[in-house]
């Protein structure tokens, strides 16, 4: 993303630090189930401002965690979140792309909201995750899915037909992929509404009350065209699934009896 969409997009996200049509409850809940133990340690792919880790650590003093994303300023961001939370001791953010990225040690719980783009898709977003996830771990993964057949509008703002499947097709790729559906929130409409509104809304009162800015007039263009595809474009067309997720474990070798 160019330092321009950088900004914006930081901007835009001020009032809603979940980059996800996610609500505040939603992310709590799904965090509780995730992390049972309080001690987990989290990796969180395309972080964002890490609004999850700022979550997940802020409650649980036991948990350690690292975030991944391209995103200096959204990282930034973050890092200020961590230090008012007073977390930033237990949670390092790294500038680097995800794909790449290598830790000396597995995590319980890996995280990628809306950010499997960054690996390709979902199936490959789940292959890297895997890598990451310690035996028994639990992964949190957030995606698009269509709600409808998306109309010739749909594809018009930028969407194409195979970039996402139905929701039971979705679920059904997990399972193909050995995966086991623990817990899943699919988003509300009135979820999805706040964060376009916020988003589209943050930005364009930001544009209003910085005339003077050289990116006002770009912010206000942005926000429009955004609100425009939302609302001729995807909504209620566009779902997001949030699944957590786990892999079964490997049977205990078995014993084999000899009679003689
Ligand atoms: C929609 S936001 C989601 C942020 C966060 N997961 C959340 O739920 O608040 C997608 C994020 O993925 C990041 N991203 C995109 N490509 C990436 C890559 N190759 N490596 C790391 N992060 C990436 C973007 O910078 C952005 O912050």
């Amino acid at each position: 993303m160019d330092p321009l969409r950088q900004k914006l997009s930081t901007i835009a996200h001020g009032d809603h630090p979940i980059a996800a049509p996610l609500d505040e409850s939603t992310v709590r809940h799904l965090l509780d189930l995730a992390l049972p133990r309080g001690d987990e340690r989290v990796l969180d792919l395309g972080c964002g401002e890490a609004a999850w880790l700022v979550r997940a650590a802020a409650e649980r003093p036991g948990v350690r965690a690292d975030g991944v994303d391209v995103n200096e300023r959204a990282l930034d961001r973050g890092r200020d979140h961590l230090a008012s939370a007073g977390v930033d001791d237990r949670v390092t953010l790294h500038l680097e792309d995800a794909t790449g990225y290598s830790a000396s040690h597995q995590y319980d719980v890996v995280l990628c909201v809306g950010a499997t783009h960054a690996f390709g898709g979902l199936l490959p977003t789940l292959e890297v995750a895997r890598k990451h996830l310690a035996p028994g771990g639990t992964l949190i993964v957030g995606d698009g899915f269509w709600e409808k057949a998306p109309s010739p509008e749909t594809l018009q703002v930028g969407f194409a037909e195979d970039e996402f499947m139905s929701l039971p097709n979705t679920v059904d790729q997990l399972a193909l992929d050995q995966w086991i559906p623990v817990h899943g929130h699919i988003s509300t409409l009135a979820e999805w509404d706040a964060y376009e509104w916020a988003w589209t809304g943050t930005l364009t009162r930001w544009a209003l009350d910085h005339p003077g800015d050289p990116d006002s007039a770009e912010a206000l263009r942005t926000a429009a065209q955004h609100r425009d595809e939302w609302l001729r474009g995807y909504r209620g067309t566009l779902g997001f699934l949030t699944t957590l997720l786990r892999q079964a474990s490997r049977p205990e070798p078995q014993h084999t009896l000899f009679r003689h």
